[in-house]
């Protein structure tokens, strides 16, 4: 049957998804999940919201004959234009969550061979949407502060390239944050090279300190960044709703493809966040995540500081999920994992191996924090620990 499938098949199957250790052990601790806490969706608000959707008047359960998005997308064009980058809601498309939008628009720009910049690491899903389309992958690697843009800058100079992708707000997996000067300059990259660049952006809203820096879109004078956002963290995932901007080229492009995928996103959950947002306060229950989250990331800290071997380091995320655990040179946390966290240390992280479009970054893992309770993130973060430094002793890990 194997041959019987499109190549784009075993392309994406390569990528990871379905490798992050499905696990019976019940001792296991896991620090995989890039989950929000589902003990924090509002599933009253929700509820209601839904029943006044279902209630209302034609009942949003027919296909859409007319705009019956607009009214969510006018409410999604103001979050974005109070948040710093001006939008209009014949700009804004819905979409099933970020995820769709991250094959759209690779299936808009990216033929076999195209050159695609991507963060090393980066987010497993966007790297399983766009393997499909046969990417030419060059990685960038993380600094503190964001991608590396002398690398950046060295590619763009020898290589075609048709499309960055970059998360900038607290990257996943590795929780960093792209600088201010660094967002100015990936644009003036941008432009200078005549590159796209895909912002996506599902975390921005959950900050756990510190001030919002202005995104991509709002830095871009030339249409070139396409945005995704999402209710997937800031609501929840089951809901699968996310949107995708863009300038007016690419936006009819992109409508069509969207059209030809699944003709339009679900109606009645369009409707239903449309009442969530009319009837109850997005930024109070923001506040409500970034308070809950900002005291399981100061427990993560905390934990790390206190359990992991002197040889890990390990970055400070200002929100999101995720910090990014890098072990020395020579260190492989996926055999680490394997060999010794699983059998005898019962915890699960991501290792860097899936996170890279191609091998050979193998000494770090994200460890996210999102889905673990507080106890967990202890008793799981001593046990990494205790793994990590017997497994830096032995030669063959
Ligand atoms: C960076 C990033 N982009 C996109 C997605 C997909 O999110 P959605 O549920 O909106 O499809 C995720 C989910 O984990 C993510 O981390």
């Amino acid at each position: 049957m194997e041959e019987e499938f499109a190549s784009r098949v075993s392309l994406t199957s390569k990528s990871g998804l379905n490798a992050i250790y499905p696990s019976q052990d019940p001792e296991m601790i896991s620090f995989t999940g890039g989950f929000p806490d589902a003990s924090l969706f509002p599933k009253e608000e929700l509820a209601q919201s839904f029943q006044s959707a279902i209630t209302s008047k034609p009942a949003p359960l027919q296909y859409q004959v007319g705009d019956e998005s607009l009214a969510l997308r006018k409410k999604i064009a103001t979050l974005l234009t109070n948040d710093g980058t001006p939008t209009d809601s014949a700009f804004v498309m819905m979409t099933q969550g970020a995820q769709q939008g991250l094959d759209l628009v690779a299936k808009l720009l990216i033929n076999k061979g195209d050159g695609l910049v991507v963060e090393g690491p980066t987010y497993i899903g966007a790297l399983a949407a766009f393997d499909a389309y046969e990417p030419t992958y060059y990685s960038v690697g993380m600094q503190d502060d964001g991608m590396n843009l002398s690398d950046l800058k060295k590619i763009l100079i020898q290589k075609s390239v048709k499309m960055i992708y970059t998360i900038p707000d607290f990257q996943n997996p590795t929780g960093i944050v792209m600088s201010m000067e660094k967002r100015r300059q990936l644009i003036a990259l941008a432009n200078k090279y005549d590159v796209i660049i895909l912002e996506d952006a599902p975390y921005r809203w959950l900050r756990y300190e510190g001030r919002s820096l202005p995104s991509l879109k709002a830095l871009d004078t030339q249409s070139r960044v396409i945005q995704l956002g999402s209710f997937s963290k800031i609501l929840a995932p089951g809901l699968r709703l996310g949107w995708l901007t863009a300038g007016n080229d690419l936006y009819s492009r992109l409508q069509e493809l969207k059209a030809a995928s699944d003709l339009e996103t679900s109606n009645i959950m369009i409707q239903t966040v449309n009442a969530y947002l009319t009837d109850y306060s997005l930024d109070a229950h923001l506040r409500k995540l970034q308070q809950s989250y900002r005291v399981k990331r100061d427990a993560m800290m905390q934990a790390m500081q206190k359990y992991l071997p002197a040889q890990a380091s390990y970055s400070f995320p200002k929100g999101g999920f995720f910090t990014w655990v890098t072990m020395p040179d020579g260190f492989d946390f996926e055999k680490a994992q394997t060999r010794l966290l699983l059998p005898n240390f019962h915890v699960m992280v991501i290792p860097a191996t899936h996170l890279f479009p191609g091998d050979g970054h193998k000494n770090g893992a994200r460890v996210s924090f999102s889905t673990v309770s507080l106890s967990q993130i202890d008793s799981g973060i001593k046990r990494l620990g205790e793994g990590l430094s017997v497994g830096s002793q032995k030669q063959s890990i």
